[in-house]
């Protein structure tokens, strides 16, 4: 029996595993689909989880973030780690890390990567920094405060992404390849609005989020938001206001920039049709 993964081996941000049961039941409601698009693959989780209830499928995981390099370097990682348990030895479990003994991390973090060209910051995080903060490279690491929060065991992700096809591309062009068969379920976990999305290798605006509601319609597809994007709100209004159309073809523009301080700037848009 090959091992399932109900969370992701390595750390990420967004993944869905307090979602990983309630998924599980939703593919026993279609058996008859063949082929499984991840359209935002991520940690690539459900993805594994897809391939390991359904053998049978194709399963396609986008891996826009390149996960995969952190999966291949998994060994070098808990190599890092062990070299951390033993620098931290004397520093007390979830106490702040003594300047001398960051330096140390920091030296140990540089050599790694002029050495090996790769670290994974973002693991590393996990194991030194506050609870849900990540740095991605080591200028960020630098700036965190580091606490003592050491993974007392190795990661290990032996057979995760076994039969699983896998490509690295827009979500829309992998979206073209796929569109026209009906026995595809796409997966589509997007970026969720208003959201932090700084381990992602993206920046979105709002209609990058809106242009991902292109691919569900007409298609069967497994699609999730959180609450605090509205974007479930917003449709739930546009059907129930669907004549209304923009109410601003035709309105003329003016424009405010205004600064809070040297870091914080807004602009005030003021649109009028008066004729
Ligand atoms: C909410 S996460 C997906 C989490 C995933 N379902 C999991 O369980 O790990 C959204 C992912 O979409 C990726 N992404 C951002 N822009 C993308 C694009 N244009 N095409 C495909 N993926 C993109 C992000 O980098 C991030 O990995």
């Amino acid at each position: 029996m090959k091992k399932e993964y109900l969370s992701a081996p390595l750390p990420f941000v967004g993944q869905k595993r307090m979602f990983a049961k309630e998924y599980i039941k939703v593919l026993d409601e279609v058996k008859e689909a063949k082929v499984f698009v991840d359209l935002f693959g991520g940690s690539g989780l459900l993805s594994h989880i897809t391939k390991r209830q359904r053998p049978d499928a194709t399963v396609v995981y986008n891996d826009y973030d390149n996960y995969r390099r952190r999966l291949e370097h998994i060994g070098r990682t808990n190599a890092l780690l062990d070299r951390l348990r033993n620098i931290l030895v004397d520093v007390p479990r979830l106490k702040a890390v003594p300047k001398p003994v960051k330096e140390r991390i920091l030296d140990m973090m540089a050599k790694e990567e002029a050495e090996n060209g790769f670290v994974d910051y973002i693991t590393l995080s996990t194991s030194l920094l506050f609870s849900m903060k990540y740095a991605t490279t080591l200028d960020e690491m630098r700036k965190h405060t580091m606490y003592n929060r050491i993974k007392r065991t190795d990661y290990d992700a032996d057979g995760y992404l076994d039969d699983v096809v896998v490509e690295s591309c827009d979500y829309r062009e992998l979206f073209e390849k796929y569109r026209n068969r009906d026995d595809v379920v796409f997966l589509v976990d997007p970026p969720y609005l208003s959201t932090d999305v700084s381990t992602y290798s993206m920046r979105w605006k709002l209609s990058d989020y809106l242009d991902v509601l292109k691919v569900l319609v007409g298609r069967k597809y497994v699609y999730s938001t959180s609450n605090k994007s509205s974007i479930v709100e917003l449709c739930d209004w546009l059907g129930g206001n669907k004549e209304i159309g923009n109410p601003f073809v035709g309105a003329k523009r003016k424009e405010f920039n205004a600064s809070m301080n040297y870091n914080s700037h807004y602009t005030d848009v003021m649109l009028y049709n008066v004729v």
